[in-house]
């Protein structure tokens, strides 16, 4: 059985969930992107999956205000990756069983994310398991990022 663990980011691992993310996204973000999360520390919740020792996968994510709220009162993902060889173990759902914990004793009770409308279907339905409810279409989302068919689809799981 391989050994898993998971484990805080911290500037001397945050180049590896940069490199998890750059081998596993649909589109690479900019490496001031990762400075920041861990620079703002206030809000944002990273952590790291390792199996026997390997970093294989990372989640970053932060307390979000949604409009008509006057504190954060949710969660967004900015990104769930596992590299390709260790899917299927079970460490996405151990990162986010970890995220939800965490957002409860934050007082945080809604976990929210875009998927990019051209992303596979895998991913759609990995989400669908865990219980995210799809919830819209964001006409766009991802123009910037130049892909093509560039909307995305909102998912959130409440708890
Ligand atoms: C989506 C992703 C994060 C899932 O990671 P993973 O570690 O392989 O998923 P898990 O092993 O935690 O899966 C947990 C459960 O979902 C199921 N599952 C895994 N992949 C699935 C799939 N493709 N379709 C449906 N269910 C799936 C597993 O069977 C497991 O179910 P169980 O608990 O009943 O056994 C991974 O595929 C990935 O990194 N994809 C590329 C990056 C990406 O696009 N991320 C999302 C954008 S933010």
């Amino acid at each position: 059985m391989p050994k898993i663990a998971l484990d805080d980011v911290t500037p001397n691992n945050l180049g590896v969930v940069e490199k998890i993310n750059a081998v596993t996204l649909p589109f690479n973000y900019d490496h001031s992107w990762y400075v920041e999360s861990l620079q703002q520390n206030e809000g944002h919740l990273l952590q790291l999956a390792f199996v026997n020792e390997l970093p294989v996968a990372a989640l970053k994510a932060r307390a979000i205000t949604e409009k008509g709220h006057s504190a954060p009162a949710s969660v967004y993902i900015d990104s769930i990756a596992v590299l390709e060889a260790y899917r299927g173990l079970g460490l996405a759902k151990k990162l986010l069983d970890w995220l939800v914990e965490e957002s409860k004793t934050r007082f945080l009770h809604k976990v929210l994310v875009h998927v990019w409308q051209g992303n596979s279907e895998a991913v759609k339905q990995w989400y669908l398991k865990q219980g995210f409810k799809e919830v819209g279409v964001l006409k766009d989302y991802y123009k910037a990022k130049g892909l093509e068919n560039p909307d995305a689809v909102m998912y959130v799981l409440e708890f």
